[in-house]
């Protein structure tokens, strides 16, 4: 189950993670299985387990006394009841019983760390924290009270039943109607066969929980993918890097408003194409169309004069290599990080890290290669991750390299480094650059100027320096 629905969240698209929160997705991997597990298997041995002592204990009872095994029936509306209660406790408490938020602000904090110590958050995040739980908590209480009235109260009536027996079992002896060896016998197995059954239904899987499990994970299961990387079907065409946009709009599903508008270029393959713009004028978002983390809303993207959606998605993708402005390591060794999900050799792991001069500080740790990076390489330094990103893209040989503000976040030393070696790399491919200096930007053989999702200018540096435009303003700042 857990295997399932796990396969299901890698198949889904970009859009299916805007929508749903991903710590709560993970949340429900690890304990709704479990609840939806508790219903199916345990359930059925715990049933088997109650039916078979109980049986067993009545068949013993009878055979010695079936008077007494009467008596020792009488329980049976005694268990029915507590168990209608406990049931009844189940249903108490659930009226809100939304962990998800609690998780989502934990998992929030914890991640960022380091933001909440800088800050010094800590009390104030663990009171809002309380804020979240204390409901929760006052649930549980509530439901904690139910389940223990109703356990209490039917065990409490299985002791008078059993006074009664021994009382009824003396006056039957006395009586002569049974030796004190079946009495004995009669007497305990109906106790031990009853009380055993009545002590493993409390440990019953909670029903109510595993319904309500059952029904989030349903939603996960039955999500459609409009993209689905592990599908076969699309042609798996080796493609030269051309690249043509034909009047793209697009906007984000939980947006309202258009993102792009009416995007058209052409990018020769081989060619630079840097793309400029002031914050959320929708760079990033013709990157995230060109890997096709989405679907255009209008218009259409093209690979070599070919609709992207009629490429396989993971063959397209395995040709783009991605530098981004965050650069995203896992948990892991340097090298499972710059090798990450193709096989190749130690040696060209090894050619990669230098031609992103990552070799120095990688062999300057006594682990070398071997070392770990922490969560999210929080063991590293912005530029040492940076170049691990790099090294990752050059290993993969792309088509199509892409560097989104990949320089931005580091110092100005280490980015006129780094920009050397993407302009080395960029030689000879197609390549796509969300770039601020104007440095890097000069050298690209189109640019494109954005402006809140419009295109606002396109052409070359000399072009556009001439025109007095955006891109001139922006070159006279400097
Ligand atoms: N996943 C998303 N869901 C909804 N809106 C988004 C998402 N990503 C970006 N946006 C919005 O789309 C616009 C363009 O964003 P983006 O392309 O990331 O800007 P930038 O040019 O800074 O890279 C912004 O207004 C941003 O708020
Ligand atoms: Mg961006």
């Amino acid at each position: 189950m857990r295997q399932e629905s796990f396969k299901s969240l890698l198949s889904y698209d970009i859009g299916f993670f805007d929508i749903n929160n991903p710590t709560v997705l993970a949340t429900q991997l690890s304990s709704d299985c479990e609840k939806v597990n508790g219903l199916g298997g345990n359930i059925v041995g715990l049933i088997t387990g109650i039916l078979i002592s109980m049986a067993t204990a009545f068949t013993i009872s009878g055979v010695y006394c079936w008077q007494l095994m009467l008596i020792i029936m009488l329980i049976f509306p005694f268990y029915i009841f507590s168990l209608i209660l406990g049931f009844l406790a189940q249903n108490q408490g659930l009226v809100s019983y939304k962990y998800e938020d609690a998780t989502v602000y934990a998992s929030d904090c914890i991640l960022n760390y380091k933001t909440v110590k800088a800050f010094g958050m800590e009390q104030k995040l663990l009171e809002s924290y309380m804020k979240v739980t204390y409901r929760v908590s006052q649930n549980t209480r509530k439901k904690a009270n139910w389940s223990a009235f109703s356990f209490g109260l039917g065990y409490g009536m299985l002791f008078y039943l059993y006074a009664f027996m021994y009382w009824f079992a003396a006056r039957m002896l006395v009586d002569g109607y049974v030796d004190f060896e079946g009495m004995n016998i009669s007497m305990f197995a109906g106790i031990a066969g009853t009380s055993s059954a009545f002590l493993s239904s409390i440990f019953a899987p909670d029903i109510k929980q595993g319904q309500i499990a059952a029904k989030n994970l349903f939603k996960i299961l039955d999500y459609e993918p409009t993209i689905d990387p592990n599908s076969d079907s699309g042609v798996k065409q080796s493609v030269s890097g051309a690249i043509s946009f034909d009047e793209v709009s697009f906007k984000y599903p939980t947006r309202e408003l258009y993102s792009l508008s009416n995007v058209s270029f052409e990018i020769p393959a081989g060619s630079t194409f840097a793309i400029v713009g002031t914050t959320g004028s929708g760079k990033s978002t013709i990157i995230q169309l060109l890997l096709r983390f989405y679907d255009a809303s209008e218009g259409s993207v093209k690979f070599d004069g070919k609709d992207i959606k009629d490429f396989n998605i993971r063959h397209l993708r395995s040709q783009i290599a991605i530098v981004g402005q965050e650069p995203v390591l896992f948990t892991g060794s340097i090298t499972s990080n710059i090798a990450y999900g193709i096989e190749v050799s130690e040696e060209q792991v090894r050619k990669a890290a230098e031609q992103a001069q990552a070799l120095s500080f990688i062999l300057n740790h006594p682990d070398g290669f071997s070392r770990e990076v922490g969560l999210r390489g929080s063991r590293l330094s912005g530029g040492e991750k940076q170049r691990i990103a790099v090294a990752r893209a050059i290993i993969r040989r792309p088509k199509l390299l892409i560097l989104d503000e990949a320089t931005s976040a580091l110092d100005t030393e280490t980015e006129t480094k780094l920009t050397d070696i993407l302009g080395g790399l960029m030689q000879g491919r197609t390549t796509v650059v969300v770039a601020h200096r104007i440095k890097t930007v000069s050298t690209c053989d189109q640019i494109a100027v954005l402006w809140n999702g419009e295109l606002l200018e396109l052409g070359s540096f000399n072009e556009l320096m001439e025109k007095k435009g955006f891109l001139y303003s922006l070159a006279m700042q400097r």
